[in-house]
């Protein structure tokens, strides 16, 4: 079925851009959001809040706050599976190994730079495309809480 998902591209391949947009293509998803932001270290711990007690929490605050990076909603066939098969491992040294096609292969560097993100079921994308695209229906004026 048709699906919404997040795909971030990390600050680490944000320069890669035109070729993960490529694949993107290839793989039958369409761009139907995107924005450029740096995020500051209480928005990268809101977004991640799920990862606060683990012992990379630090290290991946750092990183994911250390330039710009892309957030796009992506949407297709099965597009949350889609994305995270192109994405590959977290790990990007695993993903040399076991799927070099992939885009952490390509353009990731360890198992915390990973060159990207992907929402891993439907409702973490309902949470994190509303994160970075937040619907603005049913709001009052704005200035209004
Ligand atoms: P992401 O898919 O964005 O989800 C959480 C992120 O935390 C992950 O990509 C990596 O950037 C980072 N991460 C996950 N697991 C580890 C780990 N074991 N060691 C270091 N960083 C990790």
């Amino acid at each position: 079925k048709t699906e919404r998902t997040l795909g971030v591209i990390k600050p680490d391949a944000l320069l890669k851009v035109g070729d993960i947009i490529q694949s993107i293509y290839d793989a039958n998803l369409t761009i139907t959001k995107a924005k450029m932001v740096t995020l500051s270290w209480k928005q990268a711990a809101d977004f991640y809040t799920e990862h606060q007690s683990k012992p990379f929490f630090n290290n991946l605050m750092q990183f994911v706050t250390s330039g710009p990076l892309i957030a796009m909603e992506l949407m297709g066939e099965e597009a949350v599976s889609v994305w995270r098969k192109l994405l590959g491992p977290t790990d990007s040294d695993a993903a040399r190994k076991e799927a070099p096609e992939s885009l952490r292969a390509r353009f990731g560097t360890d198992g915390t730079r990973n060159a990207g993100h992907g929402s891993d079921a439907l409702a973490s994308a309902a949470r994190e495309l509303e994160f970075f695209f937040p619907s603005t229906t049913g709001r009052g004026p704005p200035g209004t809480a």
